[in-house]
């Protein structure tokens, strides 16, 4: 297998990286967040959701955000829809594309959407007919494919099981999500492996969480099996409100400096993304989770004190 030459990265820091803060995070820095990931490139952003606020308090604003951002023809703005009320309202706030999210865990299905994996089916499937009816693009999001919180091992045959699932509620895209990160490389390959065999290849994607330190593993590890879309978030934002413990995704400047140093196309400026990490760390006052954006940006400081100090 060879190596995809051109990676797809949808940037989740607005949706996956905020929604665990606890201090609401104003719509302003919402909407510079998600026009400066435009500026920068990416060609899907997912930017919010529209689920319970109840549930997710920090996304409850999802109108508001997709209202106010500048749109870029050509990038797709993604929102989470669990049920036909948050479908409803992604149709109204114009959402490029709507995404369905289950598990391949019973017991975070029941934790994360309060229903079984059989019930979250039944529930997506008069969004995706209602997508296809309204061609809005439909994604799907498997969480816990690599481990679950809760119940721990995850077989593969549950992974496949529910990538069958939503191929036939007609997904365009589904996503093989690690959300508390306990993948390794290998397991990663064989999960893979057996879902492109249900799937096409070309349309499924990794969501890594960094919790255990081995994102970009996996994502060497996919890429060498075929897969050629990987979802990130700038400067590591995130967590799962319940996956408890679980860090953000992969740091999408991590993620950039590994493929572009090995010679791979995103399309997206790398220091675009860092100053975005910059930003949005300094807005919500966090620490900068990417190793790439804090290397990159001590790197700059000391060159521009270096010049500074030319000059007198
Ligand atoms: P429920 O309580 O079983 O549902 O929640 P319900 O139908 O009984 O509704 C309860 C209340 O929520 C009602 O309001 C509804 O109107 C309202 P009330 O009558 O009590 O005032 N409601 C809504 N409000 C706004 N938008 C909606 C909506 N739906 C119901 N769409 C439900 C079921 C699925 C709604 C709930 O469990 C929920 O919203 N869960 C979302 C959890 C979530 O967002 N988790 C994080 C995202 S998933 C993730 O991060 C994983 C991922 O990154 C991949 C990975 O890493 O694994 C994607
Ligand atoms: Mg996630």
């Amino acid at each position: 297998m060879t190596i995809p030459q051109y990676v797809k990265i949808v940037e989740v820091g607005p949706r996956d990286g905020l929604q665990n803060e606890k201090a609401m995070v104003p719509a302003d820095v919402k909407v510079a967040l998600v026009n400066q990931l435009t500026d920068a490139g990416f060609v899907n952003i997912e930017s919010a959701s529209f689920v319970s606020p109840k549930w997710v308090p920090q996304m409850a604003d999802g109108a508001e955000v997709m209202a106010r951002i500048t749109r870029r023809p050509g990038t797709l703005y993604s929102v989470l829809t669990p049920n036909m009320k948050g479908f409803e309202a992604a149709v109204a706030a114009g959402a490029d594309e709507v995404v369905i999210f289950g598990a391949a865990s019973e017991a975070f299905s029941q934790k994360n959407i309060n229903c079984s994996i059989a019930e979250s089916i039944a529930r997506f499937e008069p969004v995706a007919a209602a997508a296809k009816e309204a061609g809005v693009r439909l994604r799907g999001s498997i969480s816990c494919s690599l481990g679950c919180p809760y119940q721990g091992e995850v077989p593969v045959s549950a992974v496949v099981d529910v990538v069958r699932r939503m191929r036939e509620l007609g997904c365009d895209e589904i996503d093989i999500a690690d959300t508390i990160g306990v993948g390794t490389p290998t397991r990663v390959q064989e999960v893979m492996r057996a879902v492109s065999a249900e799937f096409a290849i070309d349309r499924l994607s990794g969501h890594f969480h960094d919790t255990y330190g081995q994102a970009l593993s996996n994502i060497l590890a996919s890429l060498e099996v075929g897969i050629a879309i990987f979802h990130a978030s700038v400067a590591g934002l995130g967590g799962c409100p319940y996956a408890k413990g679980a860090t953000g995704n992969v740091a999408t400047e991590d993620v950039l400096y590994m493929l572009h140093g090995m010679g791979l196309h995103t399309g997206i400026d790398l220091e675009a993304v860092v100053r975005t990490g910059d930003f949005i760390s300094q807005a919500i006052g966090r620490p900068n989770s990417s190793r790439v954006g804090k290397a990159l940006l001590t790197k700059w400081a000391t060159a521009a004190e270096a010049g500074a100090a030319t000059c007198v």
